[in-house]
């Protein structure tokens, strides 16, 4: 098991992590630990980062930071947790406003206003959005480290396909939106006008292009991304991780590691309570088929713990072994 800290030791110009998996295994859980680790133990300047309003970091940092920009937890650990929903909203306003403007009406045609309007509730905008964010403290470059803790859909790795598609999106409207500009400027010409507006839109597009395509860019590339698949010694999750492992493989991800989180410790084994021991055993079989399957990419083994690792203090606990396993739990 080589650890977080001999990965990052040996990976240095590693700047993104990225804990993917299911939902409710650990990943907020990782990625607060590291980022604990990393900004505290070792004062590289670390973000945490993460879009997810349940079960989020304000909970686990025990401090409200939903939507409030980037908050100092401790010394040089900084936290964000973006309100991706304001943000689409903004950005709706953004281009009504603009189009408004560009047009000179009051009114946006009804057509417009419900093509803007519904894709205000696309998932794939909430995703852009989200990325549209990473990518602008990506860009900014101020930290040593960008932890991101995905949100709660898909595997976090299906954000890679998204940012391809959504490039693909935005290079359709753009083309399109490209040939109304020429046409409008022959029209223009033709009245014996100049075109008097710029076209905003075209440049927020632009915009938005480069930047999906900047995130893309650092995401594919092994050596400044780390992925790491958080899992559970039970059956769903081995399951879930080889079809992950896939679209890994499909999208030209490299898994960096595999973080085997929640396993009770061995010793239970002998434990009095029946059901205690069972649960054990079926972890330690699960155990060997994880090892079996994945041994190589075994990171970390963090052991289940009494309470819900919450506050500094936990957050501590569990970086220990994410950071530098021990042999057995
Ligand atoms: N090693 C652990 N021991 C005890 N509870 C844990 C452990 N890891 C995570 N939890 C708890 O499990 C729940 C899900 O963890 P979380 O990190 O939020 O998962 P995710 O972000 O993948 O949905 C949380 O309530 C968390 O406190
Ligand atoms: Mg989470």
């Amino acid at each position: 098991m080589i650890g977080l800290s001999r990965y990052l030791e040996q990976n240095k110009e590693t700047k993104m992590i990225i804990f993917a998996g299911k939902g409710g295994l650990g990943k907020t859980t990782c990625s607060a630990a590291l980022a604990y680790h990393l900004a505290v133990n070792e004062g590289k300047r670390c973000l945490c980062f993460s879009t997810d309003p349940q079960a989020s970091l304000s909970d686990i940092f025990e401090q409200d930071i939903f939507g409030k920009g980037e908050i100092e937890i401790a010394p040089n650990l900084y936290v964000v947790e973006i309100d991706a929903d304001k943000r689409i909203r903004e950005y709706i306003d953004d281009v009504k406003r603009k189009i408004r403007e560009m047009y000179r009406t009051e009114e946006i045609p009804l057509e417009i206003e419900w093509y803007i309007e519904t894709s205000a509730v696309e998932p794939a905008m909430y995703e852009s959005a989200t990325y549209d964010a990473m990518a602008e403290y990506l860009a900014e470059g101020k930290y040593d480290y960008y932890i991101f803790d995905m949100p709660p859909f898909g595997h976090g790795v299906r954000m890679i396909a998204m940012a391809e598609i959504l490039s693909m999106w935005v290079d359709r409207i753009t083309e399109a939106r490209k040939k109304a500009k020429e046409y409008d400027e022959i029209a223009a010409t033709l009245r014996g006008q100049r075109l008097l507006s710029e076209d905003k839109i075209l440049e927020e597009l632009y915009d938005i292009q480069s930047k999906l395509g900047f995130f893309k860019n650092v995401m594919l590339d092994r050596k400044k991304t780390a992925f790491f698949m958080v899992i559970t010694p039970e059956k769903m999750s081995i399951l879930d991780t080889e079809r992950a492992l896939e679209m890994f493989r499909e999208l030209g991800l490299t898994l960096s590691g595999i973080v085997v989180n929640q396993v009770l410790p061995s010793k239970l084994s002998n434990n009095p309570s029946k059901l205690l021991a069972h649960r054990v055993e079926m972890q330690q079989r699960y155990l060997d088929e994880i090892r079996r399957k994945f041994g190589g990419k075994i990171a970390s083994i963090i052991p289940m713990f009494d309470r819900e690792p919450k506050g500094l203090e936990m957050l501590s606990e569990v970086a220990k072994y994410l950071v530098n396993p021990p042999a057995a739990v």
